[in-house]
């Protein structure tokens, strides 16, 4: 009797004692599952907590994870950590927090945003590693904005970096608010290596002087040879918030010259992906004539928004894949156990003051057509 209370008032201070909920059972490796966590940060962390996952799968077909953290550190953002999975993850081990700056540079690229708390100015900034993400250095900056980094019109911001690699030179993708004629516009520079950068030029800039287009991110849709672009619309035509729209072009570098279109899904719903939108495209594992999907998703809801590989405006739907939405979930196509998938990875979400919740957390599912 002693010995079975005794064991029974340590299980309960454990649990009383434990930071983080109780961890619910990993999922089965290279199997399909939703909302699975990967790093639940301490009690302590600031601001959003964790926000805007980014994911990457190493020539080994380890996928690796990376996101926003807001730890309490004072000061300017000291690392970026770097999680791990060796079984298609279902489990994320911590693989590295390196501090930036001090190893050589390498194939594997990684941009943010570097801003002092006081967010009186920032930089965009690109590392760089060789030994598949263990180890970083700094490269270069990218883009300045002279501040303050906050998104009311007229502050000299910029912000949302994102890469994409064509006719053997780095595009960048951001948003910036430094010309006087637009709130925020997209723009895009690049690199031969990686030093030394272009001067930007518009990927989408409205002109009424109040709309915020933002967070770019493009696609390859291979068999019609066009790249697809989504962001979102802020202060656009529609009432309020800020939806996803899209452009499709023959050439990355060519979106400016593109009018945007609208993501609704075409059934009777009509459902809007509001707010940070994410885009990939990946053949269709049902088709044999190079036919793909085009997928995307926003952060108002948890469906993905498919279509096909005309990325026509009726042909968006709506596809229920069982993972909570996040701030910017961002999506890839891997390769688990043999098969594609595609692994889905949240940060967490904005609007929440006090910020307690936010942790990060991965689904790996079927690719939905
Ligand atoms: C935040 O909490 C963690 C875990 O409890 C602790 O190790 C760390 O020292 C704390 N950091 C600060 C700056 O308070
Ligand atoms: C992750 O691992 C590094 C060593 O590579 C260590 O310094 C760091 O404290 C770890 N971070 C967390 C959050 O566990
Ligand atoms: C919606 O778009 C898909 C293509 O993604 C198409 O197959 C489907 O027929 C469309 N549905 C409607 C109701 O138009």
């Amino acid at each position: 009797m002693a010995l079975r209370s005794l064991l029974v008032s340590a299980a309960s201070l454990l649990s009383l004692a434990s930071t983080t909920p109780l961890e619910p059972r990993a999922p089965v490796p290279f199997s399909n599952f939703n909302d699975n966590t990967v790093f639940v940060p301490a009690s302590n962390y600031t601001s959003w907590r964790t926000i805007y996952a980014r994911t990457l799968q190493l020539a080994d077909n380890s996928p690796i994870i990376s996101w926003e953290d807001y730890d309490p550190v004072p000061g300017p953002q000291q690392y970026f950590l770097i999680y791990k999975s060796d079984d298609g993850g279902a489990t994320w081990y911590n693989f590295t927090q390196q501090k930036l700056g001090s190893y050589p540079a390498g194939t594997i690229l990684l941009s943010g945003v570097s801003t002092p708390s006081d967010l009186s100015q920032a930089y965009i900034e690109l590392y760089a590693s060789t030994d598949n993400a263990k180890t970083w250095k700094f490269v270069s900056h990218i883009a300045y904005g002279a501040g303050p980094e906050t998104v009311t019109n007229g502050n000299k911001a910029v912000w949302e970096p994102f890469f994409y690699v064509y006719n053997g030179q780095l595009i960048c993708y951001y948003s910036d608010q430094r010309d006087s004629a637009h709130a925020q516009k997209l723009v895009t520079v690049t690199t031969k290596d990686l030093k030394t950068w272009s001067s930007p030029v518009n990927a989408v800039a409205q002109p009424n002087y109040g709309d915020r287009p933002g967070m770019a991110t493009v696609a390859f849709i291979k068999s019609t040879g066009k790249y697809i672009m989504t962001f979102e619309y802020c202060g656009g035509p529609d009432a309020s918030g800020c939806p996803a729209y899209y452009k499709v072009a023959s050439s990355p570098l060519g979106f400016g010259s593109v009018d945007p279109q609208p993501v609704i899904s075409n059934d009777s719903s009509k459902l809007i992906p509001n707010g940070s939108p994410y885009v990939v495209w990946t053949p269709n594992p049902g088709a044999t004539d190079g036919s793909g999907v085009i997928i995307m998703n926003g952060n108002s809801r948890e469906e993905v928004f498919v279509n096909d590989d005309s990325a026509g405006v009726n042909g968006w739907k709506a596809v229920n894949v069982g993972q909570w939405s996040a701030y910017s979930r961002s999506l890839r196509i891997i390769n688990s156990g043999g098969k594609s998938k595609l692994l889905l990875a949240n940060g967490g979400n904005m609007g929440c003051n006090p910020c307690t919740n936010n942790f990060v957390a991965v689904g790996v599912v079927d690719i939905p057509t």
